[in-house]
């Protein structure tokens, strides 16, 4: 079957009162346009249409796009019939089924649309829209039918008489149209009532010619609810993180408290890893199995491995944990790191850009920039890599086995070799050779009686004074 996927973004969402254009609000970090593209890409259709209004730029600006998609600037919001009608021109003599979706309908499922498409040809119509029973149908078109059941056409809310406004079953925006079908659109009239040619006048004109219309009723309002209004988003939002919640649970997942933790879209967590409150799991983040995260962390576009523990009230942004490591609790791992196997990054500590060996700790209070560190180092606690001499980054090269004390600064460019000692409160500005202690402090002396002797000094002093008061 030759297929184009249409999608009508185009509108102005004046209900939504901002001045993003409606399909660019975002759900979850992703435009809810975006999500509806997925979707249509998921039927791998010949081509795409993206019908955009006046925000055409920003829109194609935001949106990642696949294969063959081509915009198509509707220049004025005249409504959904003359916005197919644009796309319609840009297929130019296109021959086969065209889908149609609103682009406010983020969390409309692949299953659904397929579902559309498989009735439709073995029904052999020429259009087919999907509807669903709406609790509240409110704005929706309702979905009228005849006595026989058959679908006779749309009717728009605000055109509805007292009676039809009772019909709970409405339309989708979810349409399957026949390319030898769409010449009837020039036939839809101008809606003076709203100003705009609505598309769903299609169906009511179709019948009246004889052709083979019908709805079909299939999915839920929760999956096909369009987002006219800031409520609707903030609804679609909520059902989207129930929704992945209720998938992470069911492959294993654990979670103490589920309704405060946000997962992406992107997002992969392998089974059996628990997670706790108010946990914020980012972009494209993948979890490996087993794996514990502690309350209020945040990873975004980062790789955690298996078994690997992330304590309390940690960032890790751009970066790799790989297995059985531990990190935080009050850490920081900036982008561009990568944690190695078993390693043990503690709290306040930032690692940015930077390779960690595995099993290399760091305990406490150290700043590691622009370094590559080997396996089984030891970074004492207050360890500073001085990286930036204020025009430059320089890397800091330690290698494996290397024992780092306390409250040092490493001054980069600097490379410390396999073995080596750096005694703790040293400022090493020079490269160590592997094997060898490097130590950079000014020898310890210990002055014999210095306390008793100012003591001393600071009571005669005191009682000068008062003599010399006395003596007044
Ligand atoms: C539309 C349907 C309604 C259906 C509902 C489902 C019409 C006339 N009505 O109503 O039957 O129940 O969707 O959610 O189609 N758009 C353009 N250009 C325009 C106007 C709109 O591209 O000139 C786009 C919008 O960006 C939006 C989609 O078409 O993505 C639907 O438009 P919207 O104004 O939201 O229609 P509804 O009133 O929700
Ligand atoms: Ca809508």
């Amino acid at each position: 079957m030759k297929l184009a996927g249409v999608i009508l973004a185009g509108g102005l969402g004046k209900r939504m009162n901002s001045s993003l254009p409606k399909v660019l609000h975002t759900v979850h970090g992703t435009p809810m346009l975006q999500y509806v593209l997925n979707t249509i890409y998921g039927l791998k259709p010949q081509t795409v249409i993206v019908v955009a209004g006046k925000y055409l730029k920003e829109i194609r600006e935001l949106i990642k796009e696949e294969g063959s998609t081509t915009f198509a600037k509707q220049e004025e919001a005249k409504g959904t019939a003359d916005a197919f009608l644009k796309a319609w021109q840009t297929l130019k003599g296109f021959k086969g089924t065209v889908i149609v979706v609103n682009g406010d309908t983020p969390l409309i499922v692949q299953g659904t649309l397929k579902k559309l498409l498989t009735l439709h040809k073995k029904r052999g119509n020429k259009i087919s829209f999907i509807s669903f029973i709406s609790k509240e149908p409110g704005s929706y078109g309702r979905v009228i039918r005849n006595e026989e059941k058959e679908v006779i056409s749309i009717v728009e809310d605000r055109d509805a008489t007292e009676s039809q406004k009772k019909i709970n079953e409405v339309n989708s925006g979810v349409y399957a149209i026949e390319s030898e079908a769409v010449h009837i659109l020039k036939e839809i009239k101008l809606n003076k009532s709203k100003g705009e040619y609505y598309l769903t006048d299609i169906i009511g004109i179709a019948k009246n010619k004889g052709m083979k219309v019908d709805a079909f009723c299939t999915g839920s309002e929760d999956e096909l609810m369009g987002v006219n209004t800031r409520e609707e988003l903030e609804r679609v939002r909520q059902l989207m993180k129930d929704r992945s919640i209720k998938r992470w649970i069911a492959r294993g997942v654990n979670f103490m408290d589920a309704s405060s933790v946000f997962i992406s879209p992107g997002t992969r967590i392998g089974r059996d890893t628990f997670i706790y409150p108010n946990v914020y799991l980012e972009g494209n983040t993948s979890i490996g199995r087993g794996c514990t995260i502690y309350p209020n962390v945040r990873i975004h576009d980062s790789i955690i491995g298996e078994r690997t523990v992330i304590k309390d009230s940690t960032l890790i942004e751009e970066s790799v944990v790989k297995s059985n490591a531990s990190v935080g609790p009050f850490a920081r791992i900036r982008p561009g790191s990568i944690i190695g196997k078993g390693a043990r990054i503690g709290n306040f500590v930032e690692v940015k850009k930077s390779v960690i060996g595995s099993g290399t700790k760091a305990g406490h209070l150290t700043y590691l920039g622009d370094s590559k560190i080997g396996n089984n180092v030891n970074v004492g606690a207050g360890t500073i890599t001085c990286n930036y001499d204020g025009y430059k980054k320089h890397i800091t090269h330690i290698e494996d086995d290397v024992f780092i004390g306390s409250d040092s600064q490493l001054i980069a460019p600097i490379k410390i070799g396999r073995g080596a000692y750096i005694g703790a409160g040293s400022t090493i500005t020079k490269d160590v050779p592997s094997m060898s202690l490097a130590i950079s402090r000014v020898e310890q002396r210990s002055i014999k009686d210095w306390v008793i002797k100012k003591q001393f000094k600071v009571q005669s002093s005191k009682s000068k004074v008062k003599g010399a008061k006395s003596r007044k």
